[in-house]
């Protein structure tokens, strides 16, 4: 397998992961999931993490995965790329996942007395990724070990970073986010 076969391969698994925290962005606000609940002086998840935007980001990530298995056949022999299809647990586990890692990134931020929209690099990166791929671990082991492997999980830690920037710094441009990450 060349290196774009690797990168197209884990940016194709991990759309319904990355798409999430996208959707979010966009349909994100109304009623925190914490209700305004604090844990010694701070919020326990603060305003970032909503009931809307968390349902909307998993809701559209379920969409992207059934769209992209619907089309995995035709791009598969228009590209001789063999691309997989999300069983239905990765397809509900992996935007699942990916917006409890946020959240649970957010929790972590928190905790540690950073406000809301501080940028902790490293974790702000990394808790969807780790979200993600640990639920689908814990509840589709057989399709995660058939279709990521370790050069796919490579290239997943790698492109990760760099296209969170890229889509925060989009986001910062249009209005959507208030700083760049
Ligand atoms: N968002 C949401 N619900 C989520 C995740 C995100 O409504 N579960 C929306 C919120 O409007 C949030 C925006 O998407 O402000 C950006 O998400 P994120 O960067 O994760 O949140 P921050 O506001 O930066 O807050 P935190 O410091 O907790 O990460
Ligand atoms: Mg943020």
């Amino acid at each position: 397998m060349g290196p774009l076969e690797v990168v197209s391969l884990a940016i194709w698994i991990m759309l319904p992961a990355y798409l999430p925290n996208n959707v979010a962005v966009l349909v994100g606000g109304g009623r925190p999931i914490d209700g305004g609940r604090t844990v010694r002086g701070a919020r326990l998840l603060g305003d970032g993490k909503t009931w809307r935007g968390t349902i909307g980001g998993i809701a559209a990530g379920i969409v992207v995965a059934i769209v992209l298995s619907s089309l995995a056949p035709t791009v598969t022999d228009a590209t001789g790329v063999t691309v997989p299809t999300f069983s239905a647990l990765a397809t509900v586990s992996l935007p699942t996942g990916a917006l409890l890692g946020d959240i649970g990134g957010s929790f972590i931020k928190r905790r540690l007395g950073h406000q809301r929209g501080s940028a902790v690099p490293g974790l702000d990166q990394y808790d969807l990724v780790v979200g993600s791929l640990g639920l689908t671990a814990l509840v589709a082991w057989g399709w995660l070990v058939a279709v990521v492997t370790v050069w796919i999980l490579l290239a997943i830690l790698v492109l990760t970073p760099a296209l969170h920037l890229a889509t925060n710094v989009i986001a910062y441009l249009l209005g959507l986010k208030d700083v760049p990450w």
